[in-house]
């Protein structure tokens, strides 16, 4: 297993929508692996293909951040097919290393995806766990947090972001 380089904003990889997978093999299966490891080291709660520079509907969630087995799911070609309620709250991404905003994402999803073997299943999720799932599809889709602020916080996000990118210029 090995560590990915993470692609950061604004990386054009990230403002793809990402293709369906189709072909399901050890291939899918190693790349699932070390993005499952890119993520406990980075550490995160999600990793989408694409944040690797792999434009294809491949997503980690894992809103234990590594600490519960079982709240590790891979989500292959995940469909949100039923959403509920709204909550506000901090929401960050491994691209966009330094910008914590609030985002409201429903309380309550449902999915369809596919395993690695690709067999469907039906994944619900609430609180953390659905905004987690939701912040990854929306990754799918070439859709970042920020692009989800309004108002004030978009603006101060905006501001923060000029700002990081003129001080990674300044360090070269
Ligand atoms: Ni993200």
């Amino acid at each position: 297993m090995s560590l990915l380089p993470l692609r950061l904003h604004p990386d054009p990889v990230l403002r793809i929508k990402c293709s369906t997978v189709e072909t399901f093999d050890e291939a899918l299966k190693l790349l699932a692996e070390n993005m499952i490891q890119t993520m406990n080291a980075a550490p995160g709660v999600g990793l989408a293909a694409c944040q690797i520079g792999r434009e294809i509907r491949l997503a980690i969630v894992d809103p234990s951040a590594g600490e519960d087995p079982q709240a590790l799911h891979v989500l292959v070609n995940p469909e949100i097919v039923e959403d509920r309620g709204r909550v506000f709250d901090d929401e960050g991404c491994l691209s966009i290393p330094g910008i914590t905003e609030k985002v409201a994402r429903p309380a309550y999803v449902r999915i369809e995806a596919q395993t690695l073997e690709g067999k469907p299943f039906v994944l619900e999720g609430e609180e953390l766990m659905a905004r987690v799932i939701c912040h990854e599809v929306d990754h799918l889709n070439g859709v970042l947090f920020i692009d989800r602020l309004v108002g004030l916080r978009k603006e101060k996000a905006r501001r923060k972001l000029k700002r990081l990118a003129r001080s990674e210029e300044a360090v070269g």
